[in-house]
């Protein structure tokens, strides 16, 4: 030990010069190479990655032989003095002084011989998740996440919770997970809109981030079985409200990390662009013949199939909204059109570039008659939509709603291939560990 002051600080604080110049840092070696007599490390600490330089003279002895013996990813200490350096990542180096190794790792499993699949980066995803990666598609994710907080704060929605033992199907019935409760029938959420909807006349418009959970068969590079869903509600509102609040938000989640994480952008290689206000809308029937001219064509009534989304997907620069749905592919709580009723007033926001939907939203069927007409009419039962019904006694007015996929969202605006990577340790119908 030197006796000298050294200032905890980090690689980001190094990084853009906000920092000390004699500074203690934490975190794990990342990398190591040797040249001539200098060891040089890379340290990551979470907020990002700095070198370290180990030389004979200028650090301690005992640290120089801890620096020349670390093992990757073993946790370390560095006390040293700040220097600026052309030739080191970010052009800042610590030559350092002091060099503890913590916690000494093992030899890293996640070797190029070992990796033989992608599937087994995600069976070691509790390691492999430290790759920069993985830490830049996690950060995309907190601004995505940080950005719905600010946006919803500032357009005057209240934040609440809702259950995840549900009894309704919000989304039908072939996707619930059923748990067993105390001998009641309940399942995992699908959606906590039914509850928003019931905190309207509390709280006006209200707004939710929370997990829901869908069995979903599909193996895509676009469904999980446990995801996380921002959810906003707004009452006295209608279709065209919920559009501006769609587009609003997606909006500032982009420019949110356009700002903030250009260098993450930059590792995962995407090239993201800010688009402009309001989104362009696509009805359901120009969307179908977009599919049907590129060859994936659908019967008028039908759900966009994948192939087809992808298709139309591709045929715009920007995000957009595909408008106006037909009845036969909506949750019954849609409300149509009066003078078209198999047209509902919802809409999926698309992402371009083939990734497809993003979110889903529409206007409810506020009034108890005609709610009580269409669970009829589609043979639901009404008792597991009993309290659902009953709100709409008590001073239901018009209102809309969406809901968008955290996953979906990050996926698209990171540039990621499969959804999974959008998570930090995804369930899928394959995996259910780490
Ligand atoms: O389109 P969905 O099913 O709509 C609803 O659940 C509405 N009740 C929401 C509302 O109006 N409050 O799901 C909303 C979004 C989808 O657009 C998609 O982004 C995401 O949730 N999502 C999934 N993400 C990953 N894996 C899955 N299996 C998903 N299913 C839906
Ligand atoms: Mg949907």
């Amino acid at each position: 030990m030197t006796g000298r002051d050294f200032k905890r600080s980090t690689a980001a604080r190094v990084l853009s010069g906000d920092s000390d110049s004699d500074v203690e840092l934490r975190g794990w070696a990342a990398r190591k190479h040797t040249v001539g007599g200098l060891i040089f490390v890379l340290l990551r600490d979470g907020t990002g990655f700095i070198q370290i330089s180990a030389k004979k003279g200028l650090t301690e002895p005992a640290s120089f032989e801890e620096a020349k013996s670390v093992t990757m990813e073993s946790a370390v200490v560095v006390r040293g003095t700040v220097k600026d350096d052309r030739r080191a990542p970010g052009g800042k180096e610590v030559s350092s002084v002091e060099f503890e190794v913590v916690s000494r790792a093992e030899p890293w499993p996640i070797t190029k011989t070992a990796v033989k699949s992608r599937s087994f980066l995600f069976d070691k995803r509790h390691l492999s998740i430290r790759g920069p990666k993985a830490i830049a598609a996690m950060k995309v994710r907190a601004e995505v996440i940080g950005a719905a907080f600010d946006f919803f704060r500032d357009n005057g929605f209240s934040l609440i919770s809702a259950p995840t033992f549900v009894q309704a199907a919000v989304e039908g019935g072939s996707t619930l997970f059923p748990v067993e409760y105390f001998g009641k029938e309940a399942y995992l959420s699908q959606s906590a809109q039914f509850y928003e909807e019931a905190s309207l006349a509390a709280l006006q418009k209200v707004w939710i981030y929370q997990p829901a959970f869908r069995a979903e068969k599909s193996k895509t590079n676009k469904h999980l079985t446990e995801f996380w869903m921002i959810e906003a509600e707004q009452a006295f509102a209608d279709q065209e409200d919920n559009l501006a609040v769609m587009e609003g938000l997606l909006s500032s989640m982009t420019r949110r990390v356009l700002e903030r994480r250009q260098a993450e952008l930059r590792t995962l290689g995407r090239t993201l662009k800010e688009f402009s206000l309001p989104l362009p809308r696509v009805t359901y029937d120009e969307a179908r013949e977009i599919a049907e001219k590129k060859g994936f064509g659908f019967e008028w009534g039908d759900d966009i199939g994948a192939e087809a989304e992808r298709a139309i997907s591709l045929s715009q620069e920007s995000p957009f909204f595909i408008t106006d749905y037909p009845l036969s592919a909506r949750a019954f709580y849609h409300m149509t059109y009066p003078d078209r009723p198999k047209v509902t007033r919802s809409a999926d926001l698309i992402a371009p570039e083939g990734v497809g939907e993003l979110a889903t939203g529409g206007q409810r069927i506020h009034d108890q008659a005609d709610l009580m007409k269409r669970i009829e009419s589609q043979d639901l039962p009404s008792s597991a939509f009993s309290w659902y019904l009953e709100l709409r006694k008590y001073g239901m007015p018009p209102h809309a709603g969406f809901g968008i996929g955290v996953e979906r969202t990050t996926r698209w605006i990171a540039g990621l291939k499969h959804i999974r990577s959008a998570s930090l340790f995804p369930r899928t119908v394959s995996r259910i560990s780490p």
